[in-house]
């Protein structure tokens, strides 16, 4: 697999890469100058556009226009495919979801049937803060998608997490745009590593399921500028993503498919992409000509607006030849640059559910759950002192594999369930029991009040959040937008029986958003965000509860103490205006606690940090701080540590955020080691963004501060930016 990230990486830049992945804040341009170009094209740049301009010569109009659309509704062959004119070469693209494995048995897609692998979904591998182990997670995707004939993924999930209680949070990266460009970026190599286009999604503001076909976010361009494009600026300039695909939703009145400043002045002008455009599929597009002057190259998954009409645009004198050429150039650029005409996928069942991919989806969900909870370290539980451990919950025996209706549906053929894991342990000088159903029973009563450890599963399923909003006659896929900020009332209901059975709970929850946890937090001994942890999970769970894997993950959203400290969530508006602020640059400014801080999580160990430094005390607007800092491990035992670094002027002239995550490191230290952990913030990363002006650094003092999360940092240092 290192091979072939060598031949589409390039061996600098992939050393430089690999170097990046934890000392972060560096940047992809390190090294050789490229053009973007270049950079977009694994081969030779220079010779894809001779040829291409040979074919924009022998390309009738029709065929062109026929190139910018997909061919049918229902997957060709398992997947979704655009059109192809083999007598030029021309293949086409044939793709498939997506964000947490390739999507293969959905209402939408197909695959012949395959079974992949389910990984854990997008926001738990954001809280393994460990873009390395992301960049593992795209090779393997890649690979599987290829494997079943596709050659373009419809994946990452680009969104930050703007609301707890969006249905598709479990599919993007976190709430914080720098934290999901790290991650995303990672992502985006591995996947394209292989061979394979990735497709950074959805281009932007996509965070209401439930009126996400015609809603209008209005939002003014400094707040979209610095909280909803950067993660998408970073897989474009620093992942060379191949593809973007337009949200469903209007961004400031205009859909995101024709939408001209977010299509040809940022994404192509600005930010120089050079690959393609396609829409949300099926109902993403809108209008023929906005939609080809804005920059939307392809429609998918039929011609709804392109096609004939195009074809009608260009000889009526309303589109030229140019645009259309331009559009059909960057499909072509990116059919040919990631030779899916010399180089297509092959199936290949042998590649599929591998003993290594089943591996890896283990170990990021291992790394995934963040301890957010561990009294008196109850956990973890002993393997050798004789314990009764019985185990409850309704989702302790379900599959737990996030949404299984939308677009990142995976169907994998077996699920290690909780219940599974658990039992699989044979290792154990204590006892097991799983009793199944809702404790109506007395017998099972009873076994729960006597048991030394009760363990309870409950969380969130698709029918509390998931993709979901379509156009009849197609049905509604999942639950959509989730009601609520707490557990569903069965869920709480189940747990508050159990906590009035016995005291020695420890929880293990399920969801791809933050839950309220306020009403029975205090009275549990231990409480574990497993996500939806996929095809592996209940063996992560059981490798983390019974200590033979540490605790590292690291919460990346907040987990308000109120729903009400943050934006009303507004699931059925057709209009919506963003506050200027989110997640916990919210929190910061307006002074409240969070529940969960962003970035928390609690360790098997205790690590303590000490006296932040700076390598200089001013430095200038296009420099580099490298900043040092003493970590140790205090505790007992192994564990890993992710440093945090956040910045924030101390005497802002304009409004900025108290402070904003610009840096991190994970380190991993044995019982009573210590070790210099360095990181490099590059100066841009303090700018604000000023209509008119651009992106802008305020001279004066900055504070950096370093800790274990957002409010947390015990060591901070001053640093004058000229
Ligand atoms: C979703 C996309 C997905 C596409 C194809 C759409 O409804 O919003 O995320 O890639 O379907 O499945």
């Amino acid at each position: 697999m290192l091979e072939e990230l060598h031949r589409w990486v390039g061996g600098a830049r992939l050393a430089s890469c690999l170097l990046c992945l934890f000392a972060l804040g560096c940047s992809e341009k390190a090294g050789t100058e490229v053009t973007p170009l270049d950079a977009y094209c694994p081969i030779d740049a220079a010779e894809v556009e001779a040829r291409i301009d040979a074919l924009l010569d022998a390309l009738t109009l029709e065929e062109k226009a026929s190139l910018m659309h997909g061919v049918q509704i229902i997957p060709v062959d398992g997947t979704w495919q655009s059109t192809s004119i083999p007598k030029n070469g021309i293949p086409g693209f044939h793709m498939l979801d997506g964000p947490k494995g390739v999507g293969v048995s959905s209402l939408l897609a197909g695959a012949n049937g395959a079974n992949t692998t389910a990984f854990p979904v997008a926001v738990a591998r954001s809280a393994t803060w460990n873009p390395e182990l992301e960049t593992r997670v795209g090779a393997a995707i890649g690979q599987e998608a290829r494997a079943v004939g596709a050659d373009t993924l419809l994946a990452p999930g680009m969104n930050i997490i703007w609301h707890p209680l969006s249905g598709r949070n479990q599919e993007y990266y976190g709430e914080d745009p720098f934290l999901a460009g790290e991650i995303g970026v990672a992502f985006v190599r591995g996947v394209q590593s292989m061979g394979v286009i990735a497709n950074a999604k959805h281009y932007t503001a996509n965070h209401i399921e439930d009126t996400r076909l015609d809603v209008n976010v209005n939002i003014d361009e400094r707040t979209l500028r610095e909280n909803f494009l950067p993660q998408f600026r970073r897989v474009v300039e620093e992942g060379g993503v191949g593809s973007v695909m337009t949200a469903y939703n209007q961004v400031n009145g205009s859909y995101c498919g024709e939408h001209s400043m977010l299509l040809g002045d940022i994404l192509k002008g600005e930010w120089g992409f050079s690959g393609f455009v396609v829409s949300d599929f099926l109902w993403g597009t809108h209008n023929t000509v906005p939609s080809a002057l804005a920059g939307l190259d392809l429609e998918m998954q039929i011609a709804n607006v392109y096609g004939q009409p195009v074809v009608d645009a260009v000889n009526t004198g309303e589109l030229d030849m140019a645009n259309v050429d331009d559009h059909v150039r960057r499909i072509l650029r990116a059919q040919f640059c990631f030779e899916l005409d010399s180089n297509p996928p092959v199936l290949d069942d042998s590649k599929l559910e591998t003993e290594e991919t089943l591996a890896l989806a283990r170990e990021v969900a291992t790394k995934s759950i963040v301890l957010l909870r561990n009294e008196a370290e109850f956990l973890p539980l002993s393997k050798t002192k004789a314990e009764s451990i019985v185990l409850v919950g309704p989702l302790a025996d379900a599959e737990n594999l996030g949404d299984t209706v939308g677009s990142s549906a995976v169907m994998p053929s077996e699920v290690v369930t909780i219940a599974e894991g658990l039992l699989a342990r044979t290792d154990l000088a204590s006892t097991i029991e799983h009793v199944p159903g809702d404790l109506g029973d007395l017998d099972d009563q009873a076994k729960v009040s006597a048991a030394d450890v009760v363990i309870v599963v409950v969380g969130l399923t698709d029918e509390d959040e998931s993709e979901g909003q379509t156009r009849p006659p197609a049905p509604m896929l999942g639950g959509g937008d989730r009601d609520g900020y707490g557990l569903p009332m069965d869920d709480a209901a189940f747990l508050a029986n159990v906590l009035s059975l016995n005291s020695k709970v420890v929880v293990v929850l399920i969801g791809g958003s933050a839950i309220d946890m306020s009403p029975w937090f205090e009275d549990t001994e231990a409480v574990l965000m497993a996500w939806s942890p996929g095809v592996q999970g209940g063996h992560a769970v059981a490798d983390v509860l019974f200590g033979d894997a540490h605790p590292s993950g690291r919460a990346p959203m907040s987990f308000p103490a109120s729903i009400e400290d943050l934006q009303a969530f507004p699931r059925m508006a057709l209009d919506v205006t963003y506050d200027r602020y989110h997640g916990y640059q919210r929190l910061d400014k307006n002074g409240v606690a969070p529940f969960i801080p962003f970035g928390f999580g609690l360790s098997y160990t205790m690590f303590t940090y000490d006296s932040l430094t700076a390598n200089t005390q001013s430095v200038g607007q296009d420099g580099v701080v490298t900043l040092r800092l003493s970590l140790s491990n205090t505790g007992t035992r192994a564990g890993v540590e992710t440093v945090q670094v956040y910045a924030g002027a101390i005497s802002p002239m304009v409004d900025l955020p108290v402070r904003k995550l610009v840096g991190f490191a994970q380190v991993r230290l044995d019982a009573g080691d210590g070790t210099t952990v360095e990181l490099e913030v590059p100066v841009r990363e303090l700018a604000y963004y000023e209509e008119g002006e651009g992106w802008v650094v305020g001279p004066g003092l900055y504070k950096l501060e370093a800790g274990p999360h957002v409010a947390d940092l015990p060591t901070s240092v001053e640093v004058q930016v000229r």
